[in-house]
């Protein structure tokens, strides 16, 4: 499924992530800087803080409310369309999704 990162200074990046893996293992294994993902996926760490397209953002399963308190604490502001990336799971439906990386995680 191909997802776009595009970095807090414009540079993009577009990846075949596998389906089943999170967008944060995505952005990792495929060397997309910025995620750092500090808790390795668990949702407690908020350093995997990413901005979903606009377009996209309804499209996702709803934010629960661990990940609502979570992305309370990000280190880049908070905005409407702010996820957690490990929380987000690649499928097929995803193609083509775009997704901005905040300019720091901490
Ligand atoms: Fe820690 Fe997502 S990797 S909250």
């Amino acid at each position: 499924t191909t997802i776009t990162f595009i970095h807090a200074d414009n540079r993009s990046e577009t990846v075949e992530a596998a389906d089943g893996d999170s967008l944060m293992m995505a952005a990792l294994s495929h060397g997309v800087d910025g995620i750092v993902a500090e808790c390795g996926g668990n949702a407690v760490c908020a350093t995997c803080h990413v901005y979903v397209d606009e377009a996209w953002a309804s499209k996702l399963d709803p934010v629960t409310d661990d990940e609502d308190a979570l992305l309370d604490g990000t280190a880049a502001e908070r905005r409407p369309n702010s996820r957690l990336s490990c929380q987000i799971k690649i499928q097929p439906a995803l193609a083509g999704l775009v997704i901005r990386i905040p300019d720091r995680q901490s």
